[in-house]
Protein backbone atom coordinates (compact mmCIF):
# COMPACT_ATOMS: atom_id res chain seq x y z
CA UNK A 1 0.00 0.00 0.00
CA UNK A 2 1.49 2.98 -1.19
CA UNK A 3 -1.47 5.41 0.67
CA UNK A 4 1.39 6.17 4.03
CA UNK A 5 3.63 7.13 1.86
CA UNK A 6 1.95 9.50 -0.72
CA UNK A 7 1.83 12.07 2.17
CA UNK A 8 5.43 11.73 2.94
CA UNK A 9 6.70 11.06 -0.59
CA UNK A 10 9.71 13.51 -1.91
CA UNK A 11 8.82 15.67 -4.81
CA UNK A 12 11.68 15.86 -6.86
CA UNK A 13 12.05 18.96 -9.09
CA UNK A 14 11.26 18.78 -12.73
CA UNK A 15 11.20 20.65 -15.44
CA UNK A 16 8.02 21.23 -18.03
CA UNK A 17 10.05 19.64 -21.03
CA UNK A 18 7.51 16.57 -21.61
CA UNK A 19 3.90 17.17 -21.77
CA UNK A 20 1.84 15.98 -19.09
CA UNK A 21 -0.49 14.34 -21.39
CA UNK A 22 2.34 12.08 -22.80
CA UNK A 23 2.83 10.48 -19.80
CA UNK A 24 -0.31 9.44 -18.52
CA UNK A 25 -2.51 6.45 -19.59
CA UNK A 26 -5.72 8.36 -19.52
CA UNK A 27 -6.71 11.80 -20.66
CA UNK A 28 -5.21 14.69 -19.18
CA UNK A 29 -7.88 17.66 -18.76
CA UNK A 30 -8.35 21.59 -17.71
CA UNK A 31 -11.48 23.86 -17.76
CA UNK A 32 -11.15 26.34 -20.00
CA UNK A 33 -12.52 29.50 -21.46
CA UNK A 34 -12.53 30.95 -25.11
CA UNK A 35 -11.62 33.95 -24.08
CA UNK A 36 -8.02 32.83 -22.15
CA UNK A 37 -7.30 31.08 -24.77
CA UNK A 38 -7.46 33.69 -27.66
CA UNK A 39 -5.83 36.49 -25.78
CA UNK A 40 -3.69 35.19 -23.49
CA UNK A 41 -0.69 33.39 -24.90
CA UNK A 42 1.27 31.69 -22.36
CA UNK A 43 -2.49 30.07 -21.17
CA UNK A 44 -3.23 28.96 -24.48
CA UNK A 45 0.62 27.19 -25.01
CA UNK A 46 0.01 25.58 -21.44
CA UNK A 47 -3.45 24.23 -22.74
CA UNK A 48 -2.24 22.70 -25.71
CA UNK A 49 1.46 21.54 -25.01
CA UNK A 50 0.03 19.95 -21.31
CA UNK A 51 -3.33 18.82 -21.77
CA UNK A 52 -5.28 16.69 -24.35
CA UNK A 53 -8.94 17.41 -23.13
CA UNK A 54 -10.94 20.23 -22.36
CA UNK A 55 -14.04 21.44 -20.09
CA UNK A 56 -15.21 24.63 -21.09
CA UNK A 57 -14.85 26.52 -17.32
CA UNK A 58 -18.17 28.69 -18.18
CA UNK A 59 -19.51 28.75 -21.78
CA UNK A 60 -21.40 25.39 -22.31
CA UNK A 61 -24.04 26.04 -18.83
CA UNK A 62 -27.23 27.08 -19.78
CA UNK A 63 -27.13 30.71 -19.16
CA UNK A 64 -24.46 31.59 -21.51
CA UNK A 65 -25.63 28.59 -24.23
CA UNK A 66 -29.55 29.14 -23.76
CA UNK A 67 -29.91 33.12 -22.72
CA UNK A 68 -33.73 33.01 -24.19
CA UNK A 69 -36.41 30.43 -24.30
CA UNK A 70 -36.29 30.63 -28.31
CA UNK A 71 -32.36 31.24 -28.53
CA UNK A 72 -29.15 29.52 -28.27
CA UNK A 73 -25.83 31.25 -28.65
CA UNK A 74 -23.59 28.85 -30.10
CA UNK A 75 -20.52 30.91 -31.46
CA UNK A 76 -18.04 30.51 -28.53
CA UNK A 77 -19.10 27.53 -27.61
CA UNK A 78 -17.92 26.69 -31.34
CA UNK A 79 -15.03 28.28 -31.13
CA UNK A 80 -14.38 25.73 -28.65
CA UNK A 81 -15.20 23.12 -30.40
CA UNK A 82 -12.75 24.36 -33.52
CA UNK A 83 -10.15 24.48 -31.31
CA UNK A 84 -10.17 21.18 -29.57
CA UNK A 85 -10.29 19.51 -33.14
CA UNK A 86 -7.55 21.62 -34.26
CA UNK A 87 -5.75 20.94 -31.49
CA UNK A 88 -6.93 17.06 -31.08
CA UNK A 89 -8.42 17.57 -27.73
CA UNK A 90 -11.00 15.83 -25.98
CA UNK A 91 -13.94 17.92 -25.33
CA UNK A 92 -16.16 17.19 -22.43
CA UNK A 93 -19.55 19.34 -21.89
CA UNK A 94 -20.33 20.68 -19.11
CA UNK A 95 -23.10 20.66 -17.97
CA UNK A 96 -27.02 20.57 -19.29
CA UNK A 97 -28.97 20.26 -16.09
CA UNK A 98 -27.69 22.32 -12.89
CA UNK A 99 -29.67 24.85 -9.98
CA UNK A 100 -27.00 27.64 -10.52
CA UNK A 101 -25.50 29.73 -13.76
CA UNK A 102 -29.12 29.17 -15.42
CA UNK A 103 -30.76 32.02 -17.20
CA UNK A 104 -33.45 34.20 -15.90
CA UNK A 105 -36.49 33.29 -18.30
CA UNK A 106 -36.13 29.15 -17.01
CA UNK A 107 -35.91 30.31 -13.08
CA UNK A 108 -38.97 31.79 -14.05
CA UNK A 109 -40.25 29.58 -16.42
CA UNK A 110 -44.35 29.22 -15.58
CA UNK A 111 -46.12 25.41 -16.44
CA UNK A 112 -47.37 22.72 -15.62
CA UNK A 113 -45.25 19.34 -14.51
CA UNK A 114 -45.48 18.09 -18.61
CA UNK A 115 -44.29 21.83 -19.93
CA UNK A 116 -41.36 21.80 -17.14
CA UNK A 117 -40.51 18.53 -18.82
CA UNK A 118 -40.94 19.38 -22.30
CA UNK A 119 -38.52 22.73 -21.74
CA UNK A 120 -35.97 20.66 -19.83
CA UNK A 121 -35.96 18.15 -23.14
CA UNK A 122 -35.71 21.00 -25.39
CA UNK A 123 -33.24 22.18 -23.77
CA UNK A 124 -30.82 19.35 -23.28
CA UNK A 125 -31.58 17.58 -26.66
CA UNK A 126 -30.90 21.02 -28.82
CA UNK A 127 -27.42 21.19 -26.92
CA UNK A 128 -26.65 17.42 -27.01
CA UNK A 129 -28.03 17.36 -30.66
CA UNK A 130 -25.92 20.78 -31.81
CA UNK A 131 -22.63 19.06 -30.64
CA UNK A 132 -23.20 15.48 -31.31
CA UNK A 133 -20.01 14.01 -32.80
CA UNK A 134 -18.02 16.71 -30.96
CA UNK A 135 -18.17 16.43 -27.49
CA UNK A 136 -16.59 12.58 -26.05
CA UNK A 137 -18.92 12.95 -22.46
CA UNK A 138 -21.77 15.34 -21.01
CA UNK A 139 -21.63 16.37 -17.41
CA UNK A 140 -26.29 15.82 -17.51
CA UNK A 141 -26.56 16.61 -13.97
CA UNK A 142 -24.49 18.43 -11.66
CA UNK A 143 -24.62 19.01 -7.86
CA UNK A 144 -27.84 17.49 -7.48
CA UNK A 145 -27.45 16.16 -4.07
CA UNK A 146 -26.83 17.64 -0.39
CA UNK A 147 -23.73 16.87 2.11
CA UNK A 148 -26.90 15.07 4.07
CA UNK A 149 -27.50 12.64 0.84
CA UNK A 150 -30.89 13.94 0.54
CA UNK A 151 -31.85 15.52 -3.07
CA UNK A 152 -30.86 19.81 -3.70
CA UNK A 153 -33.97 21.65 -3.88
CA UNK A 154 -33.69 23.64 -7.10
CA UNK A 155 -36.53 24.57 -9.78
CA UNK A 156 -36.08 21.23 -11.62
CA UNK A 157 -36.67 18.97 -8.30
CA UNK A 158 -40.00 21.61 -7.41
CA UNK A 159 -41.20 21.28 -11.34
CA UNK A 160 -40.78 17.95 -12.48
CA UNK A 161 -39.96 16.03 -9.03
CA UNK A 162 -36.97 13.28 -8.31
CA UNK A 163 -37.45 11.74 -11.65
CA UNK A 164 -35.78 14.73 -13.42
CA UNK A 165 -32.32 13.27 -13.10
CA UNK A 166 -33.19 9.90 -15.08
CA UNK A 167 -35.02 12.10 -17.42
CA UNK A 168 -32.46 14.26 -18.22
CA UNK A 169 -30.20 11.39 -18.83
CA UNK A 170 -32.73 9.43 -20.93
CA UNK A 171 -33.41 12.66 -23.74
CA UNK A 172 -29.31 13.58 -23.41
CA UNK A 173 -28.90 9.32 -24.46
CA UNK A 174 -31.77 9.89 -27.36
CA UNK A 175 -30.10 12.58 -28.77
CA UNK A 176 -26.13 11.47 -28.30
CA UNK A 177 -26.91 7.73 -27.79
CA UNK A 178 -22.71 7.78 -28.27
CA UNK A 179 -21.82 10.34 -25.92
CA UNK A 180 -21.01 8.95 -22.19
CA UNK A 181 -22.70 10.70 -19.55
CA UNK A 182 -21.93 11.62 -16.12
CA UNK A 183 -23.75 12.39 -12.95
CA UNK A 184 -20.90 15.49 -11.82
CA UNK A 185 -20.42 16.65 -7.80
CA UNK A 186 -18.54 18.08 -5.04
CA UNK A 187 -17.51 16.35 -1.78
CA UNK A 188 -18.29 12.77 -3.11
CA UNK A 189 -15.31 11.58 -1.12
CA UNK A 190 -15.63 13.70 1.98
CA UNK A 191 -19.35 13.61 2.47
CA UNK A 192 -19.88 9.62 2.67
CA UNK A 193 -23.29 10.27 3.24
CA UNK A 194 -23.73 11.92 0.26
CA UNK A 195 -21.42 9.81 -1.67
CA UNK A 196 -23.58 7.00 -0.50
CA UNK A 197 -26.64 8.45 -1.57
CA UNK A 198 -25.23 9.07 -4.89
CA UNK A 199 -24.00 6.14 -5.55
CA UNK A 200 -27.29 3.90 -4.84
CA UNK A 201 -29.38 6.42 -6.86
CA UNK A 202 -26.83 5.94 -9.98
CA UNK A 203 -26.23 2.21 -9.47
CA UNK A 204 -30.52 2.39 -9.11
CA UNK A 205 -30.47 4.03 -12.48
CA UNK A 206 -28.48 1.33 -14.17
CA UNK A 207 -29.56 -1.42 -13.00
CA UNK A 208 -32.87 0.01 -14.54
CA UNK A 209 -30.98 0.49 -18.06
CA UNK A 210 -30.69 4.10 -18.06
CA UNK A 211 -27.68 5.28 -20.14
CA UNK A 212 -25.41 6.26 -17.04
CA UNK A 213 -21.80 5.86 -17.72
CA UNK A 214 -19.67 7.70 -15.06
CA UNK A 215 -19.31 9.97 -11.92
CA UNK A 216 -17.51 12.70 -11.68
CA UNK A 217 -15.99 13.11 -8.37
CA UNK A 218 -15.02 17.07 -9.12
CA UNK A 219 -12.13 16.64 -5.95
CA UNK A 220 -12.39 20.59 -4.92
CA UNK A 221 -10.09 19.51 -2.03
CA UNK A 222 -6.92 21.09 0.29
CA UNK A 223 -4.04 20.13 2.29
CA UNK A 224 -5.95 18.77 4.61
CA UNK A 225 -9.48 17.51 3.34
CA UNK A 226 -10.63 14.47 2.73
CA UNK A 227 -8.32 12.34 4.07
CA UNK A 228 -6.57 9.52 1.88
CA UNK A 229 -8.94 6.85 3.05
CA UNK A 230 -11.95 8.35 1.75
CA UNK A 231 -10.71 9.33 -1.56
CA UNK A 232 -9.42 5.66 -2.22
CA UNK A 233 -12.51 4.60 -1.11
CA UNK A 234 -14.67 6.79 -2.98
CA UNK A 235 -13.07 5.44 -5.94
CA UNK A 236 -13.55 2.44 -4.96
CA UNK A 237 -17.23 2.08 -4.31
CA UNK A 238 -18.18 4.02 -7.70
CA UNK A 239 -15.95 1.94 -9.66
CA UNK A 240 -17.20 -1.23 -8.03
CA UNK A 241 -20.34 -0.84 -9.82
CA UNK A 242 -19.09 -0.18 -13.12
CA UNK A 243 -19.05 3.69 -13.28
CA UNK A 244 -16.07 5.32 -15.22
CA UNK A 245 -14.87 7.66 -13.22
CA UNK A 246 -13.77 11.43 -13.85
CA UNK A 247 -11.64 13.41 -11.55
CA UNK A 248 -13.92 16.36 -13.12
CA UNK A 249 -12.71 19.79 -11.58
CA UNK A 250 -9.58 19.23 -9.45
CA UNK A 251 -7.79 22.17 -7.29
CA UNK A 252 -6.03 21.55 -4.37
CA UNK A 253 -6.63 24.41 -1.86
CA UNK A 254 -3.98 25.63 0.10
CA UNK A 255 -5.98 28.01 2.53
CA UNK A 256 -9.26 26.21 3.17
CA UNK A 257 -9.29 28.56 6.69
CA UNK A 258 -9.25 31.55 4.86
CA UNK A 259 -6.02 33.28 6.37
CA UNK A 260 -4.03 35.79 5.19
CA UNK A 261 -1.27 33.32 4.23
CA UNK A 262 1.37 33.08 1.42
CA UNK A 263 2.36 30.00 -0.71
CA UNK A 264 5.31 28.81 1.52
CA UNK A 265 7.13 26.25 0.55
CA UNK A 266 5.50 23.79 3.28
CA UNK A 267 2.36 24.63 1.95
CA UNK A 268 3.58 23.35 -1.90
CA UNK A 269 4.81 21.19 -0.61
CA UNK A 270 1.89 19.45 1.40
CA UNK A 271 -0.65 20.55 -2.01
CA UNK A 272 2.32 18.56 -4.38
CA UNK A 273 1.86 15.42 -1.65
CA UNK A 274 -2.03 15.56 -1.68
CA UNK A 275 -1.58 15.30 -5.24
CA UNK A 276 0.60 11.98 -5.08
CA UNK A 277 -2.48 10.63 -2.54
CA UNK A 278 -5.03 11.44 -5.43
CA UNK A 279 -2.92 9.68 -7.87
CA UNK A 280 -2.29 6.53 -6.01
CA UNK A 281 -5.72 6.24 -5.33
CA UNK A 282 -6.76 6.85 -8.74
CA UNK A 283 -4.47 4.15 -9.92
CA UNK A 284 -5.97 1.64 -7.54
CA UNK A 285 -9.39 1.41 -10.21
CA UNK A 286 -9.04 -0.26 -13.12
CA UNK A 287 -7.80 1.15 -16.19
CA UNK A 288 -10.78 0.83 -18.36
CA UNK A 289 -12.52 2.86 -15.99
CA UNK A 290 -10.34 5.97 -15.96
CA UNK A 291 -12.08 8.70 -17.81
CA UNK A 292 -9.51 11.29 -16.97
CA UNK A 293 -8.72 13.89 -14.80
CA UNK A 294 -9.45 17.33 -15.22
CA UNK A 295 -8.05 20.54 -13.53
CA UNK A 296 -10.44 23.27 -12.94
CA UNK A 297 -8.34 26.02 -14.25
CA UNK A 298 -4.80 26.27 -16.05
CA UNK A 299 -2.70 28.56 -13.18
CA UNK A 300 -3.49 30.68 -10.54
CA UNK A 301 -4.59 33.57 -11.90
CA UNK A 302 -7.78 31.85 -13.37
CA UNK A 303 -8.86 30.00 -10.69
CA UNK A 304 -12.22 30.42 -9.48
CA UNK A 305 -11.53 29.96 -6.06
CA UNK A 306 -10.46 33.06 -4.54
CA UNK A 307 -13.12 35.48 -6.30
CA UNK A 308 -15.77 32.68 -5.53
CA UNK A 309 -14.53 32.67 -1.78
CA UNK A 310 -12.94 35.22 -1.33
CA UNK A 311 -9.70 34.55 0.25
CA UNK A 312 -6.29 34.07 -1.41
CA UNK A 313 -5.32 30.66 -2.84
CA UNK A 314 -3.11 28.65 -4.89
CA UNK A 315 -4.58 25.70 -6.17
CA UNK A 316 -3.49 24.58 -9.60
CA UNK A 317 -0.62 23.32 -11.39
CA UNK A 318 0.88 26.68 -12.42
CA UNK A 319 1.61 29.82 -10.74
CA UNK A 320 0.07 33.40 -11.67
CA UNK A 321 3.06 33.07 -13.73
CA UNK A 322 2.30 30.37 -15.25
CA UNK A 323 5.16 28.57 -13.60
CA UNK A 324 4.72 24.55 -12.67
CA UNK A 325 5.33 24.36 -8.75
CA UNK A 326 5.45 21.57 -6.90
CA UNK A 327 2.20 20.05 -7.72
CA UNK A 328 3.19 19.89 -11.07
CA UNK A 329 6.40 18.10 -10.65
CA UNK A 330 4.42 15.55 -8.39
CA UNK A 331 1.63 14.89 -10.80
CA UNK A 332 4.40 14.47 -13.53
CA UNK A 333 6.35 12.01 -11.18
CA UNK A 334 3.15 9.96 -10.30
CA UNK A 335 1.54 9.07 -13.55
C1 LIG B 1 -17.25 27.84 -11.71
C2 LIG B 1 -16.36 28.60 -12.68
O1 LIG B 1 -15.04 28.15 -12.56
C3 LIG B 1 -16.46 30.08 -12.41
O2 LIG B 1 -15.76 30.81 -13.41
C4 LIG B 1 -17.92 30.52 -12.39
O3 LIG B 1 -17.99 31.88 -12.02
C5 LIG B 1 -18.73 29.70 -11.41
O4 LIG B 1 -18.57 28.31 -11.75
N1 LIG B 1 -18.63 23.38 -9.65
C6 LIG B 1 -18.86 23.30 -11.01
C7 LIG B 1 -18.26 24.33 -11.90
O5 LIG B 1 -19.48 22.34 -11.48
O6 LIG B 1 -19.06 24.58 -13.03
C8 LIG B 1 -17.96 25.61 -11.17
O7 LIG B 1 -17.25 26.48 -12.06
C9 LIG B 1 -17.17 25.33 -9.92
C10 LIG B 1 -17.95 24.44 -8.98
Amino acid sequence: MTLIACSKIEIEPCDDGTNLYTLADYPIGVAADPGALNFISEYRDIAIEQFNSITPENIFKPELLHPQEDQFAWEQADQLVEFCQEHQKRLHGHTLIWHSQIPGWMQTFAGSNEEWEEMMKVHIQTICAHFKGKVSGWDVVNEAFNEDGSLRQTIWLENIGPSYIEKAFQFAHEADSNALLFYNDYNIAGEERKRNAIVNFMTDLKMRGVAIHGIGMQLHISISYPSERQMEDAMRQISDQGFLVHLSEIDISINPNSRDIEPTERRLQKQANTMVCVLDSYHQIPIDQQYGLTFWGVGDGHSWIPGHFNRVDYPLLFDEAYDPKPVYCALKQSL
